[in-house]
Parts: structure tokens; C-alpha cells; sequence
């Protein structure tokens, strides 16, 4: 694993989920971390736990989908831990619907935290990067940025936008010295997953991977940290799939 003392990483949504097991992960390769999540209460119990284990972490409440609250929470960065070297664009949510079952506000709503919100978390973050001479973004879009199912259009619109917005921000942000790539996940157990019947959300999608299980968020975690570190330097406007072989089967 690379060490990561005395480097900065923001975490967007890094309360619960994917969000949490990156931040368990990069503080305990030495990295101070930013949890940056609506949901306080979450943020600060692994907070807690970081400090617990010895490590350095910040909840941050903040909204990533607010300009004010994405660019307090690129500030606070830089006060608590001294400026950003990573940024984890993660906090996402699920929307079930179609063009005609989805108002227009739900698709605004859903449209502003998923991809308006990677957006500005970018923005604010690669702006305190750039005054430390580089850095590396990972974006969370998923499989369904990239392959579709019924009843997922804004949702899978906010994946493929992230797909593309990390792919043009790679060309963009090079001559900074920042790397960006997005990971597209499948299945992963977190409670977005879960959902109301966790056990049997996750044994039903389990069934359709290749691997016939779903992932843990450390493995997410692992691809987020490789991709921030010195050995993943000739990587960039990549996106990686990480679905245990979800999208390489024909359903036949
Ligand atoms: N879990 C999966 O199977 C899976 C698969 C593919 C992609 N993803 C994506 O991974 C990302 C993380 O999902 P997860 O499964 O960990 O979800 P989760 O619900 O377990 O955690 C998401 C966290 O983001 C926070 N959040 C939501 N809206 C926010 C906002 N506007 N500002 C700040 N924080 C906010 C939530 O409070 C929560 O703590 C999402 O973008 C999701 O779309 C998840």
C-alpha cells in the first residue's frame, strides 16, 4: 500500500458507504481526511473512529451540490490540514424513474447532487491542488453511466455526465498536474445498496455478477487509493470498472 503521510484527501459523502471505507482506508496509509456529508452525525462517528485508530479527520457538514458549501468545504481543508491533495467526488443518490414518471424538480434535485455536485466539489478542490502543484480526483459514477436498465434515466444521466466531466477535466487539469478518473462500480454494500431489504437487495444483485457476490467498499477503496497514488502518475481521464464482471456478460 502507499503511504500517504502528510497528504490531504476530501471525501465527498464520506459519512456512510463508499465515502467511509475511502476515508477508513487513505487515513490509515497516513493521509489526513475531510468527510465532507450532509448527514453530521454520520460523518463524525467515523470521524471518531479514524481518530480512534490514530489517525487525523475532519467531519465537514456540507451539501456538495451548494457552491457556498462545496467551496466552505474546500477552505475548511485547508485550515484544519494545511490545503488538498486528493479529492474523492463521491456523495451520490439513487433515483428510480423514467423521463415519464420524473418531474422536473426531481430530475434538478437528483441532477444537482449527483452531477452539479462533483462538479463544484472538483472545482473548489482542484483550485487548492493547483497551489500545492498537483493532485489526483477519483469520481464515483457507476455501471449504469455506462449500461442501462428500466426506470434509471436520470440517475444513469448523472453517471454518464460524470464519466464525461472526468474525462474532460482530465485533459483541463493536466497542465496543473492533476490527474482525474472516474471508478464505475456494480453492486457494493453500502446502505444505498441496502436499501428497506438489505439481505435480499444484495443476494438478488449478487446473482447477476460474474463473481456471483457483490463488492465490499475496502475494495472500492483500494482502486481510489492506487488511483490517487505515485504508481497510478500515467493514468489519467480513465474510467474503471469495478463490478465484479457485471457488465462483461451478455444475458444469454
Ligand atoms: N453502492 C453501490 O452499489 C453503488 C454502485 C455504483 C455507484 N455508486 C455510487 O457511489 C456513491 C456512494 O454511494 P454509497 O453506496 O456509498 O451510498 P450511501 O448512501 O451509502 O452513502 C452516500 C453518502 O453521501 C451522502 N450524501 C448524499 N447526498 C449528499 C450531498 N448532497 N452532499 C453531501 N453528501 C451527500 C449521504 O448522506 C451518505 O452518507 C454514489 O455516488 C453512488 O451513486 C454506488
Amino acid at each position: 500500500m502507499s503511504d500517504f503521510s502528510g497528504k490531504v484527501a476530501v471525501i465527498t459523502g464520506g459519512g456512510k458507504g463508499l465515502g467511509a471505507g475511502a476515508g477508513r482506508a487513505f487515513a490509515a496509509a497516513g493521509a489526513a481526511v475531510v468527510l465532507a456529508d450532509i448527514d453530521n452525525a454520520a460523518a463524525s462517528e467515523v470521524q471518531q473512529e479514524i481518530e480512534s485508530a490514530g489517525g487525523r479527520a475532519l467531519a465537514f457538514t456540507a451539501d456538495v451540490g451548494d457552491p457556498e458549501q462545496s467551496r466552505a468545504m474546500a477552505a475548511a481543508a485547508d485550515v484544519a490540514f494545511g490545503g488538498i491533495d486528493y479529492l474523492f467526488a463521491n456523495a451520490g443518490v439513487q433515483h428510480y424513474g423514467t423521463v415519464l414518471t420524473t418531474g422536473p424538480d426531481e430530475w434538478d434535485a437528483l441532477l444537482r447532487t449527483n452531477l452539479t455536485g462533483v462538479y463544484l466539489s472538483m472545482k473548489y478542490c482542484a483550485e487548492r491542488m493547483i497551489e500545492r502543484g498537483g493532485g489526483a480526483i477519483v469520481a464515483t459514477a457507476s455501471v449504469q453511466g455506462l449500461q442501462s436498465q428500466a426506470n434509471v434515466s436520470p440517475y444513469a444521466t448523472s453517471k454518464g455526465g460524470i464519466i464525461a466531466l472526468s474525462r474532460a477535466s482530465a485533459i483541463d487539469l493536466a497542465p496543473h498536474g492533476i490527474r482525474v478518473n472516474s471508478i464505475s462500480p456494480g453492486t457494493i454494500r453500502t446502505p444505498l445498496a441496502g436499501g428497506d431489504d438489505p439481505e435480499a437487495n444484495y443476494a438478488r444483485s449478487a446473482a447477476g455478477h460474474v463473481l456471483k457476490r457483490i463488492g465490499e467498499p475496502e475494495e472500492v477503496a483500494a482502486l481510489v487509493l492506487f488511483l490517487c497514488s505515485e504508481p497510478a502518475g500515467f493514468i489519467t481521464g480513465a474510467n474503471y470498472v469495478i463490478d465484479g464482471g457485471l457488465t462483461i456478460k451478455l444475458p444469454i
